[in-house]
Formats: C-alpha cells, sequence, structure tokens
C-alpha cells in the first residue's frame, strides 16, 4: 500500500495532505526519512513516525471502541475552532491514537466506531463493501409514496446521484415522521441532503447501525470496548 494512502486510513490526515507531510519530510518509516512519493509500505511489520509520532507499528495493540456520539461534538482529531471532539471523549488508559471510522456532522448523534486498525477503516468505508448505515430521522411533513420512490430508486444531491437506499415509515404525525433510512455509502451530509430534497428537512439524525453493528441502549457522551466477535463480523 502507498504510504500516503496508509497514512489516511491510519487517520492522519486527507491523502493530499498526507503526500505533503511526506514531501515536507515529517514523515519516516523504519526510522528512515520518505521524502518522496510513491513509497510502499508493508502495514503490519513497519513502524510509521509522523512530525514524531508513532502512527503504526507492528507493536501498536489494536482498539476498537463504540461511542455513542453526542450533538455538539465533531468527529475529527483536531478543530480549527477548538469545539470538543469525539476523540476527547474516549479515555483510552494509553496514549493510543484513535480516530472515529468516517464523520457523523456535528449536529448529528449516534453510532461512531472509533480505532487505530486501518485495516478495518477501509473495510467500512471504502464503497467496494457497501456496508450499510442505518439512520433514524425525525423529519418535517407526512411522506408521499413519491419521496419513498425517490430514497428507493436515487436522488440528486447536487451532482451526484445517490445510490438505492432503504426507507421505512416509523411513525407518521400530523406534521412530522420518525424514518429509518439505510445507505451504502457516505458523501458529505447525504442523509441531511436527500431529505432536503424530498421535501422532508431533517430535524434530528442519528445513527443507529453500521453493518453488523448496532447503537443499542448506550446513551449520548457513552462508550464501550468492542467484543471480539463484534470485530469480527464487522
Ligand atoms: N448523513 C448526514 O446528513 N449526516 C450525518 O452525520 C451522517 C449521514
Amino acid at each position: 500500500m502507498r504510504l500516503q494512502k496508509f497514512m489516511a486510513l491510519n487517520g492522519v490526515a486527507s491523502r493530499r495532505k498526507s503526500e505533503e507531510l511526506i514531501l515536507s519530510g515529517k514523515v519516516s518509516v523504519n526510522g528512515v526519512i520518505i521524502a518522496e512519493l510513491g513509497h510502499k509500505i508493508e502495514g503490519s511489520t513497519d513502524k510509521v513516525v509522523v512530525n514524531g509520532e508513532v502512527i503504526a507499528s507492528s507493536k501498536n495493540p489494536k482498539v476498537y471502541y463504540m461511542l455513542n456520539k453526542p450533538v455538539g461534538y465533531i468527529s475529527t482529531a483536531k478543530d480549527q475552532f477548538g469545539r470538543p471532539t469525539v476523540v476527547s471523549l474516549i479515555d483510552t488508559e494509553t496514549d493510543i491514537r484513535l480516530y472515529p471510522i468516517g464523520r457523523l456532522d456535528y449536529d448529528t448523534e449516534g453510532l461512531l466506531i472509533l480505532t487505530n486498525d486501518g485495516t478495518l477503516t477501509n473495510r467500512l468505508t471504502h464503497p467496494k463493501y457497501s456496508v450499510g448505515k442505518e439512520y433514524e430521522a425525525m423529519v418535517k411533513g407526512r411522506i408521499s409514496l413519491e419521496a419513498i420512490n425517490a430514497v428507493k430508486t436515487g436522488i440528486d444531491i447536487g451532482g451526484y446521484i445517490t445510490k438505492p437506499a432503504k426507507i421505512e415509515i416509523i411513525s407518521q404525525f400530523a406534521d412530522y415522521a420518525i424514518i429509518k433510512i439505510t445507505i451504502k455509502e457516505g458523501k458529505n451530509r447525504q442523509v441531511r441532503k436527500m431529505c432536503d430534497k424530498i421535501g422532508h428537512p431533517v430535524r434530528s439524525l442519528k445513527r443507529v447501525a453500521i453493518g453488523s453493528l448496532k447503537l443499542g441502549n448506550l446513551k449520548p457522551g457513552q462508550y464501550r470496548k468492542l467484543t471480539v466477535d463484534e470485530i469480527k463480523k464487522l
């Protein structure tokens, strides 16, 4: 795997930012600075250090947590505006670098997996694996058949047509509804944009499952380690 992809999968930065870090001589592999693009690494045996911090090595134990992300936290490791991050909610009792797999919006609640395992990150986020992510949304209005069909077929959310998704109406009230939507991709603010487009803006949004893993009864802000069985299933 190329070094910049490995860095991105391990939550260092985007692939492009990782390339910049490499070119500026901030990255070493097994003690040797790699300042050119194209270097390939083994992943499980190489020791990768970025800005003096060990990103991955065969000696790093892998850790896996699930968190019920509260509204008002951001899903990146650092925030330029100083807002609280999801990583700050978890006490790993060690100096292990954790990062979230995928993102939830600042104003979205629900299931987030945090780990230092780039392989699991790839398994859950690469489009070719099509892992389903299930959301419960409170949306405005009475849900029409057209809206349901649009979600099931695909919606233009501004230059991108969403893949067929599942939708289920849990409860319908006079002027709002609780629905469940399952998508197998993860474009920025995808569920909100889809609901906007079908005329049912989201009032609140919560992720309740990622593949086989269910949020269960974790309260916002609570977290726990994943079991070996849960990790295997993911
Ligand atoms: N879709 C959204 O619109 N927001 C999220 O946080 C996740 C999926």
